[in-house]
């Protein structure tokens, strides 16, 4: 916790039902709000207790292993305001057990379930001002997870780092209803063994180069197809991807161009049409708007995340 006399003054400061943000101009970039949690341990022990701390820079070695081997994970997940004013996570512990399994791969310490929930339930009270108003957005929620500790060789570091931030956010394709979405012919983004499987922070810098290509071509994101064999969908560049079946296989990108609907599913994007695919310069289009599939497992998915349609799974969590 930030200490006594620290943590009085922000409560009396930030003692307003909502923080001064424009709720209605909310996109998918960072917003600094009050607080973070903070939690370390050193190799080959547990993490034990955390603390809430200001929101602000972190210090790092520049030898620290994040920053020279990429040792370190991330996670995303959303806080919610009711119309009751009560808040609640979507199925955070499968956060936590996703993230322990990226701390195995690359051999790491994680915090248990339990702490980690706990963390993030306390990282969103401190921070419940900038929960957007019902129906205005959600407050992300990034668990990070890191090598904080020095080494200049290829071995994992001597210091862990559990740390978790927050931002309000809207949409994160603001404006995009349905996307327009090119097959990535040169890329490939995870690989067989690899570790396209967890949530390692170098899956995600390697793609920049495709989407801002593409994005200069006027799509709105990028398909990547499986390396082994160049010719299965895999996923965008944050988001998994759907044709209108219920199955689950794999999809060669041929079905993709043969399907009538197809919609991309992720925590920062919740469920967005694909309007169209892009493959070998022919353009294939697919049915959106309020009819569709998509839309109405958006509906749904959200109704249960705001409460408005009851949750049967027990996947809601209030905080
Ligand atoms: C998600 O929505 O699941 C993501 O991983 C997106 C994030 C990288 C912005």
């Amino acid at each position: 916790m930030a200490s006594t006399s620290e943590q009085t003054t922000c409560e009396t400061m930030n003692s307003e039902k909502y923080a001064d943000v424009n709720w209605d101009e909310l996109g998918f970039s960072p917003i600094p709000t009050d607080y973070m949690f903070v939690m370390k341990c050193s190799e080959g022990e547990n993490f034990l207790q955390g603390n809430l701390t200001p929101f602000g820079n972190i210090e790092l070695s520049p030898s620290a292993t994040i920053l020279n081997t990429g040792q370190g994970i991330f996670e995303g997940l959303k806080a919610y305001r009711r119309e009751d004013d009560r808040i609640t996570l979507f199925r955070p512990e499968q956060n936590a057990i996703r993230m322990k399994m990226g701390a195995e791969r690359m051999c790491m310490p994680s915090p248990s379930t339990e702490q980690f929930v706990d963390a993030v339930k306390q990282t969103v009270l401190a921070n419940k001002r900038w929960v957007p108003p019902p129906g205005k957005g959600s407050l992300y929620v990034r668990p990070l997870l890191m090598g904080s500790g020095s080494a200049i060789g290829v071995v994992p570091a001597p210091e862990y780092t559990f740390l978790i931030y927050t931002s309000p956010v809207g949409n994160y394709y603001k404006g995009d209803t349905s996307l327009n979405v090119i097959v990535e012919e040169k890329f490939r983004r995870a690989i067989p063994s690899g570790a396209g499987g967890v949530k390692a922070i170098t899956n995600y810098a390697p793609i920049f180069q495709a989407v801002t290509q593409a994005k200069t071509k006027g799509f709105s994101d990028v398909l990547f197809l499986d390396a082994k064999t160049g010719r299965n969908v895999e996923e965008l560049s944050l988001c998994n991807i759907f044709i209108v079946k219920v199955e689950e296989r794999v999809i060669p990108v041929e079905d993709l161009m043969d399907a009538d609907e197809v919609f991309c599913t992720g925590t920062a994007v919740v469920v967005n049409s694909v309007g169209s695919i892009t493959y070998q310069g022919k353009r294939v289009e697919y049915k959106t708007g309020v009819e569709s599939v998509s839309q109405k497992l958006y509906a749904t998915l959200t109704g249960i995340q705001m409460g408005r349609i009851e949750d049967k799974m027990g996947w809601t969590v209030e905080v």
